[in-house]
C-alpha cells in the first residue's frame, strides 16, 4: 500500500487588500481596527473583484502546485475542491475548475473525478483525508485538493453584518496529495461534527423544504430575506464550541499516534480567531514559534486557510523534509478535523 505524502503546495489570494479602517471607510460599518484587532487578530484581509468566482481563484493556486511538485496538468487523477462559496449552487466547482485548467480541451480530454466538500471552515481537512485515503487504496496517484474562497460577495458589509464581515477573507490554498514508496505522509487523521449546533453558523440563502424555495412577492418575483441572504453565527457559542474541539481532536490524534508535544515541528490551526488559537496553545503548551499564522493578513479563509498556510510556509523554507507537522480545524455544522502529517 504507498503512503500518501503532499508533493507540492499551492495558493493564491487576490490583489485588493482591505484593512480593519477601510471596513469603516469604505463600507461605512461601524466598527474600529482596535474592536477588531483585539478580539479576533485580523488587521487586514482580501477581496476578490465583481466577475472572479471561486474556481478562478483555486486556478493559480493549483498551478503553482503542480510546478513546485513537479507534476504537469494531466498527472491530476482527480480533484477535490472544499468551499463554502462555490461559484454556483451546483454542479460544483470542481468541476468549472478542471475546465479552467484546460483539462477537458479538444486534444487534452482528461476526464478526471470531481469531488466537492460542503464541511466549511474544516472543508480542507475533510477533502485531504477523502484524497489520503483513495492514494493509499492505490486507486489514484495524485490528488489536487483545493480550499478556496470568495466570502466578500456574500457578506453583509453593514453595521447590522459586522460581526461576522469583520472576520472573513477570500482566497485559494492547494495542496497536492501524491502516491509514494518513501516512509513519509499523512500518518493519521481524525473528522468529527455534532449537528445540534448546525444552526449556530449558517447562511440559509434557501430552504428546500419551502414551497417555493426561495419566497417570492405578490408578482412572482423570487425574493431572498437579507436575514438569509448572510451567514449568520452565534459568535460565543462558535468560541466555546472551537476550543473545546480543536482540543479534543488534537489530543485524540497524539493518543493514537502515542506523540507528546515535543514530537511536532509545526502547528498549523485553523485561523477563525487568533485569540481561540493562542488559548488553545496556551491550554496544551504550545509555544509561539511552532505555531504558524497568517490571520492577521488574511483573515478567515475557511476551506483555504489551511492549505494557504501550508503553501506560505513551503514558501518560506520553514517545511523541511523530516519534519511532523499537525493541523486542526473547526467550523460550521459543527464539524472538525485533524490530521499528522510526516513532511
Ligand atoms: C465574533 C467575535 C469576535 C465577537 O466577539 P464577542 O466578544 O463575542 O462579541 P459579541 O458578539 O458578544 O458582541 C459584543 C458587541 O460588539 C459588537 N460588535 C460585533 N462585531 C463588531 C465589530 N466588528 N466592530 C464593533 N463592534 C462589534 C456587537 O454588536 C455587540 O454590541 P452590543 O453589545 O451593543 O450588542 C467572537 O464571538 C468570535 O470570535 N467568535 C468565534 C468566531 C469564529 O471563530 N467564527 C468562525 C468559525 S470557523
Amino acid at each position: 500500500m504507498p503512503n500518501a505524502y503532499i508533493s507540492g503546495t499551492g495558493f493564491h489570494v487576490p490583489e485588493d487588500v482591505v484593512s480593519n479602517d477601510e471596513l469603516s471607510k469604505r463600507y461605512g460599518i461601524d466598527t474600529s481596527h482596535e474592536w477588531i484587532e483585539k478580539r479576533t487578530g485580523i488587521e487586514a484581509r482580501r477581496f476578490a473583484p465583481a466577475g472572479v468566482g471561486t474556481s478562478d481563484l483555486a486556478v493559480p493556486a493549483v498551478e503553482m502546485a503542480l510546478e513546485r511538485a513537479g507534476l504537469a496538468k494531466t498527472d491530476i487523477g482527480m480533484i477535490i475542491f472544499a468551499t463554502l462559496s462555490p461559484d454556483h449552487a451546483f454542479p460544483g466547482s470542481g468541476v468549472y475548475l478542471q475546465t479552467k485548467l484546460g483539462l477537458t480541451d479538444d486534444g487534452v480530454g482528461h476526464f478526471v473525478g470531481c469531488l466537492d466538500v460542503r464541511n466549511q471552515c474544516s472543508g480542507f481537512l475533510y477533502g485531504l483525508a477523502t484524497a489520503a485515503s483513495m492514494v493509499q487504496s492505490g486507486s489514484v496517484d495524485n490528488i489536487v485538493v483545493v480550499g478556496a474562497e470568495v466570502h466578500s460577495a456574500a457578506l453583509d458589509l453593514s453595521t447590522a453584518g459586522r460581526d461576522v464581515a469583520s472576520l472573513f477573507g477570500d482566497g485559494a490554498g492547494v495542496v497536492i496529495v501524491s502516491a509514494t514508496d518513501e516512509d513519509r505522509g499523512v500518518r493519521s487523521w481524525h473528522l468529527g461534527a455534532d449537528g445540534r449546533h448546525a444552526d449556530a453558523l449558517s447562511q440559509k440563502i434557501w430552504d428546500i423544504s419551502k414551497r417555493p424555495f426561495i419566497p417570492q412577492n405578490e408578482d412572482g418575483v423570487g425574493q431572498v430575506d437579507p436575514a438569509h441572504m448572510y451567514a449568520r453565527m452565534a459568535g460565543r457559542l462558535v468560541f466555546k464550541n472551537a476550543i473545546e474541539r480543536m482540543i479534543g481532536a488534537l489530543m485524540k490524534e497524539f493518543q493514537k499516534q502515542s506523540l507528546t508535544l515535543d514530537d511536532v515541528d509545526l502547528f498549523f490551526f485553523h485561523q477563525a480567531n487568533l485569540r481561540i488559537n493562542q488559548y488553545v496553545a496556551t491550554q496544551l503548551g504550545i509555544p509561539d514559534n511552532k505555531l504558524f499564522h497568517n490571520i492577521e493578513r488574511y483573515g478567515n479563509t475557511t476551506a483555504a486557510t489551511i492549505p494557504i498556510m501550508l503553501a506560505e510556509a513551503q514558501g518560506e523554507g520553514r517545511l523541511e523534509r523530516g519534519m511532523k507537522i499537525t493541523t486542526v480545524a473547526f467550523g460550521s455544522g459543527f464539524t472538525w478535523g485533524a490530521a499528522i502529517i510526516d513532511w
